[in-house]
């Protein structure tokens, strides 16, 4: 197990040139997680985190010994404060002519004003995919309205990571760099205490976060069948833990189908309107 110390001050590498730029806090019941994909001296940063994140995020980019310019897009895959938050203090240190976002025509216009400057790509219109110089490509899917209509995530074909954004996502203080999957999370009915371990359960704070952040269960269960399409082999979301093989993402995924209230349905369901 990483220490907090090493987790909080250095790039965690979980796969080839795939960098979590995240920290813990013990406070914190949402942990956000940017990335940084790096090949060769050329970078591209994913949901690059909030105002407050700036300083620990940009620590970690430097530890990998790349240069801020070195970064070449700036991908968000939605709109809000967690992940766009600090965008200004990022294109001041960049600071290239050559720097672009990459995001989608909904989510530009909200972006535009934590950024008028830096130029705004929407991924339908650069054929889903930014490519680096050595071949290696990153292809983009949409997923709308999970949560924003404008939601896409990112798969790098290289290591078949796919970033989800806030899809696997969870609300949990009992954070941990992967998600803790066992046997018989595959038979989970969504307890807060796992009745075979007496610990929390790990699926708890999904389940909590798809009800309350996704719109629905429509929204939610097309976005599942795009990412069953992709050959991931570990899936890395903006929040909560990586899940670290394609066999625990199916546990979540299966999971996440036998919701029955997403959005405004877990609203009215739990009377809470
Ligand atoms: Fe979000
Ligand atoms: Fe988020």
């Amino acid at each position: 197990m990483e220490s907090v110390e090493n987790l909080n001050t250095n790039p965690i590498e979980i796969a080839d040139g795939v960098y979590w730029l995240g920290y813990t806090d013990d406070n914190a019941g949402l942990h956000c997680n940017p990335y940084l994909v790096r090949d060769g001296d050329e970078a591209v940063l994913i949901d690059g985190g909030s105002r407050d994140d700036f300083s620990h995020v940009m620590l970690k980019i430097l530890r990998t010994g790349l240069k801020p310019a070195q970064i070449l897009r700036l991908i968000y895959h939605h709109y809000d404060p967690d992940l766009c938050g600090n965008l200004p203090q990022l294109e001041a240190i960049i600071n290239t002519q050559e720097l672009r976002i990459i995001s989608h025509m909904e989510n530009n216009v909200f972006i535009r004003y934590y950024s008028a400057k830096t130029p705004k790509l929407d991924y339908r219109v650069i054929n889903h995919e930014f490519t680096f110089s050595s071949g290696r490509k990153l292809t983009f899917h949409g997923t709308p309205f999970c949560h924003a209509p404008g939601s896409f995530m990112t798969f790098d074909e290289q290591t078949k990571t796919l970033f989800s954004s806030d899809l696997f996502g969870s609300y949990d203080a009992n954070w941990h760099l992967y998600v803790n999957l066992e046997k018989h999370c595959g038979m989970c009915e969504g307890q807060r205490i796992c009745p075979n371990t007496g610990k929390k359960c790990p699926l708890y704070g999904i389940d909590q976060f798809h009800k309350r952040i996704m719109p629905s269960n429509t929204a939610l269960s097309h976005a599942l069948d795009v990412i069953e399409e992709l050959p991931f082999e570990r899936i890395a979301p903006q929040h909560g833990g990586i899940l670290k093989t394609r066999e625990d993402a199916m546990v979540v995924i299966d999971y996440l189908r036998r919701l029955q209230n997403v959005g405004i349905d877990y609203l009215v369901a739990e009377k809470k309107l």
